[in-house]
């Protein structure tokens, strides 16, 4: 069984010193303890990305096959298409591993709706993080039309669709979808977790249709409005492989919690 994976997207949150006590919390609440069976990352705002890796490398690591290991990985939130050059106020996806970073978020709605971030735009990001080996998370969602109109399996085909066909299936080996309906973000809403399954499912069939080995291997995730209330439930789900989470995950201590919780229920399955 795969670990689930959860990551705590900060967004545009947080101060030098709001961070540093966040962290502090981290390691004074012994989350090591709480995570043998899933993987934890954090994505904080671009620029305190070195504060929290600095922090984790000296708080959070343990030694395998000599190399030395976060407990706690990093993401970033964003990305630029380039490299290095005359392309100013952008990151690069090397910057970002240089950093110490492992995954990045791509085409989250706030992007594609903030900063008109297009399909084509979306799948050239997914290529570059790759090329420089960062594990990409391609976010996808219906709006509130959408799903009102009953086109959730439309809005998610074409966008999952539109990746495939500028750079192939090949793009998803080792890609994690996050699945995070627009209109249940940020507001409390509590996606029914059948209705999870079933678009989750939906992706990994549209997956398998070009390559069933990568569709049974791709990790999955949940965001939007989850919550302490909700994390097992959407995790119960078979094709809910981890989670993404917002405004819960501000509070580190609440986020400690969800991360414990989960941890309890897979002990309790496993064993
Ligand atoms: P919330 O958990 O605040 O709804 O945010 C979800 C999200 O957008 C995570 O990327």
């Amino acid at each position: 069984m795969t670990s689930p994976l959860i990551i705590g997207n900060w967004k545009l949150n947080g101060t030098r010193q709001k961070i540093q006590e966040s962290l502090s919390i981290l390691t004074k609440e012994k989350i090591i303890q709480y995570k043998k069976h899933i993987d934890v990352a954090i994505a904080p705002p671009i620029v305190y990305l070195s504060l929290v890796n600095d922090y984790l490398l000296k708080n959070c690591t343990y030694f395998s096959n000599q190399t030395k290991h976060k407990y706690i990985e990093l993401c970033a939130q964003n990305v630029d298409i380039n490299l290095s050059g005359a392309f100013t106020g952008d990151i690069s996806a090397a910057m970002l591993k240089d950093l110490g970073v492992k995954y990045v978020l791509i085409g989250h709605s706030e992007r594609r709706k903030y900063h008109k971030e297009n399909t084509t735009y979306i799948a050239k990001k997914i290529t570059t993080v790759k090329k420089i080996k960062l594990i990409p998370i391609l976010c996808i969602g219906e709006n509130q039309q959408d799903y009102d109109s009953g086109s959730t399996q439309l809005t998610c085909a074409y966008q999952i669709d539109s990746v495939i066909n500028l750079t192939g299936i090949q793009a998803f080996k080792n890609t994690i979808i996050a699945y995070e309906p627009i209109w249940a973000i940020g507001n409390g809403i509590n996606v029914c977790p059948k209705h999870v399954q079933s678009i989750h499912e939906f992706i990994r069939q549209r997956i398998a249709l070009h390559d069933t080995h990568i569709a049974k291997q791709i990790l999955i995730q949940y965001g939007g409005s989850v919550n302490l209330n909700n994390a097992i439930q959407l995790l119960e789900q078979k094709d809910v492989n981890g989670l993404l989470i917002g405004a819960a995950s501000l509070n580190m201590n609440t986020f400690i919690q969800i991360i414990q919780t989960i941890e309890q229920y897979l002990q309790n399955k496993l064993y």
